[in-house]
């Protein structure tokens, strides 16, 4: 168990205070647009992750004309409750945790959290690094130290392309940085190979539920220039990246950069054996399937940490026909805590019982029944 119980925002976007309590199960924010209510999911994902899915300019949360935003989340949880707390100043921020200030990373994902929106149709319709940046949020969610042999990557892969710039050549230098390149990079491989595998059958059951047809719907990470094998392994991965690095290594000479490694890693949406997604979705499928991501996500979560993430799903329900609605709606409940938005009650054909239902106006929340 795993929930937000409260929520209070001071001079937060367009709230100038709200106090709100939440149920566990599923809580409803309907309002017409522009009233608040991405602002309130936007307030939940900084209060677990420490930032926002909208923007990195922490000085826009800052109410118009006030000198600081404030926000603070009760959670319960299993082992006890605790209290996260965030202020923006101008150019400052400040976390706590029951009190006691915290460095931003301490507070990462202590309470982990999916986000559906609609600029996640990218996932399905926009370049690879939509998906890598998917993959590479959630496993730092996942584990701790993913995060730390994320950056190790990234700083050797920018030292290695600050090699290849250079018009100083040495066959030495170059030996070294591969030898880098490919244990830092086989790890980030390692990790990214677990959480597709593991995400491929929590994906495909959410998507069938959801879409009408059965569709089977399928991932492939596309890793060194081929399809990965799930069963592939450290010295497999190792293996394939050293042959990967010789095989691109004129190229890289000629265009100066690093052709080989994770930085090009994708994956593949595919449903009902074959037919790519990103090609030949239609609008609907293509958010079914992006959401099924998310959906799948949140099992994995559960399954890794051992405990279900908080699942915000922003505009999701005015896109969906009613039976995918239905069947959503389904899932969700028993899920996990769950904040969806909507513009309109009639996106709720049948009304979850035990649901929250909250009116959204103007920078104010109120209680619907
Ligand atoms: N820093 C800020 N200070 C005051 N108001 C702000 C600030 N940032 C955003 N707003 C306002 O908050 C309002 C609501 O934004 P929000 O995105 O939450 O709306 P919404 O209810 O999700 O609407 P939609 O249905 O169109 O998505 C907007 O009118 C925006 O101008
Ligand atoms: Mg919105």
């Amino acid at each position: 168990l795993m929930f937000l119980s409260g929520l209070e925002l001071r001079n937060f976007r367009n709230y100038p205070l709200l106090q709100l309590k939440l149920l566990p199960g599923v809580n409803i924010f309907l309002g017409e647009n522009a009233q608040g209510k991405t602002n309130i999911l936007e307030a939940v994902v900084l209060l677990c992750i420490g930032k926002s899915f909208r923007t990195r300019k922490e000085s826009d949360f800052i109410r118009w004309e006030n000198e600081a935003a404030y926000l603070k989340g009760n959670f319960e949880a299993d082992d006890g409750t605790f209290q996260v707390e965030i202020g923006f100043g101008a150019q400052t921020k400040k976390i706590k945790i029951n009190g006691q200030d915290v460095k931003g990373f301490d507070c990462f994902a202590k309470v982990p959290v999916v986000v559906f929106s609609p600029e996640d149709l990218q996932l399905i319709k926009g370049g690879p690094q939509y998906r890598r940046d998917f993959i590479d949020l959630y496993l730092a969610q996942i584990d701790p130290k993913y995060r730390h042999v994320y950056l190790n990557y990234y700083k050797i892969l920018q030292q290695r392309n600050r090699f290849l710039k250079a018009s100083f050549y040495s066959p030495t230098e170059w030996e070294v940085w591969n030898e880098q390149l490919i244990d830092k990079g086989t790890q980030v491989i390692l990790y990214r190979a677990f959480l597709l595998e593991k995400i491929q059958s929590y994906i495909a059951t959410a998507h069938s539920r959801i879409s009408v047809e059965r569709e089977f719907l399928k991932l492939d990470y596309c890793c060194l220039g081929k399809y990965l094998n799930p069963e592939r392994n450290e010295t497999g991965i190792r293996a394939l990246l050293e042959r990967e690095i010789q095989r691109v290594k004129g190229a890289e000479m000629e265009r100066k950069i690093s052709l080989a490694g994770p930085q090009r890693d994708d994956f593949v949406l595919s449903i009902n054996q074959g037919i790519d997604l990103k090609t030949f979705g239609s609008q609907g499928q293509q958010r079914t399937a992006a959401l099924a991501l998310k959906l799948g996500m949140v099992e994995v979560i559960r399954e890794t940490r051992e405990k279900p993430p908080l699942l915000l799903l922003d505009d999701v329900m005015s896109e969906f026909d009613d039976t995918r609605k239905l069947s959503l709606l389904k899932i969700l409940i028993n899920s996990t805590q769950t904040l969806i938005t909507a513009t309109s009650r009639r996106d709720f054909p049948d009304l979850p019982a035990g649901a929250a239902f909250f009116g959204v106006q103007r920078g104010a929340v109120s209680d619907v029944d």
